[in-house]
């Protein structure tokens, strides 16, 4: 019997329309262009508004809306939805489910999976096995998180970190040498004093105390999580090609969680990849956690050719951590897809152009409202 690799087969995204950019933050918290730049290498992040809508399903379903348009799969073909994120609209039921009722799945089945800001590249194993195991042909892995809805506005460390995106990729069964091909996953359960929410789950029930001490946002030690950002990525992404023959010379694109610009490059140069060959979308849409993998193939997907030797590397809370070897499947994004890096980016397209191009008029700033951005 002929071997099954699971290879990628299309791409989707969607960001919010709204655009924080530093000197809007700088309203917000004390801080400014300069040190968000230097220290984290954010420039603008997206914002999903309440009266655009809610929750991280509102994302996702636009990102798969946009991948069966693109791939021009039936609907009805796709057998399995997973969902890789740490801001679910309710702890249940899960965004799977919403996406796939938004959506009209009606064949799939679908769960979320949640290892934060390394939900995706774990999520893309877990999917992979379901098609090697040769009963799934077609499946969407989405990741994604609505990061602005557990950001404290008021802490400076944490808030200029985080924006608000989803995407998804369709995976599919194929006989040829291409797809998901090899991966180093850990967990140490070591990071819980480091990067966490310390309340709303079961451990530390929500209390009108735990709101007052924003205890529901994320809670970061920067340092420390930095440290072992860059020892574990690439202690995994050096294992990762040492047993696969990757080097710098074979390697088409490094693509990194997006967690900061220097831990990026600090990662990939250990290997010897220059930045021209790693996927860099921080400047503009800052971490999305779950999500920042897959845009940044929604972004590059034009540039990808069959064939190109990918290197994905993630860590996030928990700590969870890992790299994969993929080898892409096509050339190029498909012909329906016109123009999915349509994008504000400094220098690409103007914020103005952008908010012209999504239909959006008469654009406030953000108010923070006991501590919350609305
Ligand atoms: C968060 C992070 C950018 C902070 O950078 P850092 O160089 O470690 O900075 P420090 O926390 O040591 O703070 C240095 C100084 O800058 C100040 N500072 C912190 N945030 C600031 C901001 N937004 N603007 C201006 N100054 C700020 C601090 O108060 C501190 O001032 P002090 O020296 O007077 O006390 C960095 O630690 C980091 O990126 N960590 C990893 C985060 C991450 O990847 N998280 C997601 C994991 S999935």
């Amino acid at each position: 019997m002929e071997k099954i690799n699971a290879v990628i087969t299309g791409v989707g995204g969607y960001v919010p329309d709204y655009i924080l950019d530093n000197e809007e933050m700088s309203t917000i918290v004390e801080t400014s262009d300069e040190w968000i730049m230097e220290r984290i290498g954010v420039k603008t992040r997206h914002i999903l508004r309440p009266e655009q809508g809610s929750g991280t399903s509102y994302m996702m379903t636009r990102a798969v809306q946009q991948l069966l348009q693109k791939t021009q799969a039936d609907p009805d073909s796709i057998e399995l939805v997973l969902v890789a994120t740490t801001t679910p609209d309710y702890h249940f039921p899960s965004t799977a489910s919403l996406v796939i009722g938004n959506c009209g799945l009606k064949n799939a089945f679908g769960y979320d999976m949640e290892a934060a800001c390394a939900g995706f590249l774990y999520a893309m194993e877990a999917g992979a096995a379901y098609i090697r195991s040769g009963r799934y042909k077609r499946i969407i892995i989405c990741g994604g998180d609505h990061m602005s809805s557990m950001t404290n506005y008021t802490d400076r460390n944490t808030c200029p970190i985080f924006g608000d995106g989803a995407a998804c990729v369709m995976m599919e069964a194929t006989t040829e040498e291409v797809g998901l091909m090899d991966g180093v996953y850990h967990v140490d359960g070591k990071g819980l004093q480091n990067l966490q929410m310390k309340a709303g789950g079961s451990a530390k029930m929500p209390t009108h105390q735990s709101v007052d001490d924003r205890e529901h946002t994320v809670y970061q030690e920067g340092r420390q999580v930095y440290k072992h950002a860059v020892l574990d990525m690439s202690t995994a992404v050096k294992q990762i090609a040492e047993r696969n023959g990757l080097n710098k010379d074979n390697i088409a694109w490094v693509v990194p969680h997006q967690a900061n610009i220097n831990i990026e490059t600090s990662v990939a140069g250990r290997i010897g990849i220059e930045e021209d060959h790693i996927m860099i979308n921080i400047d503009h849409m800052a971490n999305t956690s779950g999500g920042t993998l897959p845009l940044c193939l929604w972004e590059y997907e034009p540039k990808l050719k069959k064939g190109d030797k990918l290197v994905f590397t993630a860590f996030g809370a928990g700590f969870t951590w890992g790299a994969s070897y993929m080898v892409w499947g096509y050339d190029g994004a498909p012909e329906a897809a016109k123009s999915p890096a349509e994008f504000y980016k400094e220098g690409q397209i103007s914020r103005e152009e952008w908010y012209a191009k999504r239909g959006v008029t008469d654009v406030k700033p953000m108010q923070l409202t006991d501590g919350v951005l609305r």
